[in-house]
């Protein structure tokens, strides 16, 4: 019989994380899906305080989601962008899973997923520290799961493609858009739903063998 989970997913205000909440959610997990006031990604204080907040709280997954993408050339990379970028997509998921690894060995079970993506592999123009971060979550992934392994606890990061979300629709005009889409073998972009159930089988009981993986979802995209 399955025990009950509590998950925080980051950046479960819309796009990505909205459906990773819901898709938990539908699946029993009680979810904390914190806003920004009370777990300000680009503050190690508050992280180090939401952590605080919650130790003995239950928190058995942990989804690192929230990530931020500024696009520059990389003459016109400001520091302080280049440092929120690696502040939000890789120092804070390792701050939270430093932070909720000692409950997790615990209960000696643990989930945790860093959402990545394909630029973690592939590379294109004004992405240097988007490229990087994702790179160096990857780097924790494998890590994490190597010292999380005996207790029970999973680690992997999975890496999109091209998604229907505020940040692609931001990042990208409807015509780059229709262009990209063009290059995807399935034609279309994915839907966060889509994500979404990926990420719920890596959490669940029923992933008891897959760790330490970097999972690529983008439609045949970077196979080509
Ligand atoms: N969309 C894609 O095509 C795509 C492809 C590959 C990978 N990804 C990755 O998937 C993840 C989600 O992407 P998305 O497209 O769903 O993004 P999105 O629609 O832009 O949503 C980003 C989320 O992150 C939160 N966030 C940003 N900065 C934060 C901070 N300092 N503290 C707390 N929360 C913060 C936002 O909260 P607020 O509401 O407070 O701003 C929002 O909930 C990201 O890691 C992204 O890199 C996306």
């Amino acid at each position: 019989m399955s025990v009950p989970h509590t998950a925080l997913v980051t950046g479960a205000s819309r796009g990505i994380g909205a459906a990773i909440a819901s898709a938990l959610s539908d699946r029993g997990v009680t979810v904390l899906s914190p806003r920004r006031q009370d777990l300000d990604l680009l503050s190690s204080d508050s992280i180090r305080a939401f952590v605080a907040r919650h130790r003995n709280a239950g928190i058995d997954i942990l989804v690192n989601n929230a990530g931020i993408n500024i696009l520059n050339a990389i003459e016109a990379v400001r520091p302080e962008d280049w440092q929120a970028m690696l502040q939000v997509n890789l120092t804070a998921p390792a701050l939270l899973a430093q932070g909720l690894a000692a409950d997790m060995r615990a209960r000696r079970w643990g989930r945790i997923v860093n959402v990545s993506s394909v630029f973690s592999q592939i590379a294109k123009e004004k992405r240097a520290a988007y490229c990087a971060s994702k790179a160096g979550l990857d780097g924790l992934t494998r890590t994490l799961a190597v010292e999380l392994g005996p207790d029970g606890i999973l680690v992997n990061s999975i890496a999109p493609g091209y998604v229907d979300t505020e940040l692609t629709q931001q990042n990208n005009s409807p015509q780059n858009l229709a262009k990209i889409t063009r290059t995807i073998p399935l034609r279309r972009l994915a839907q966060p739903h889509e994500i979404a159930r990926l990420i719920a089988f890596l959490c669940s009981e029923d992933n008891t063998y897959l760790t330490g993986q970097t999972l690529v979802i983008d439609g045949g995209l970077i196979c080509q």
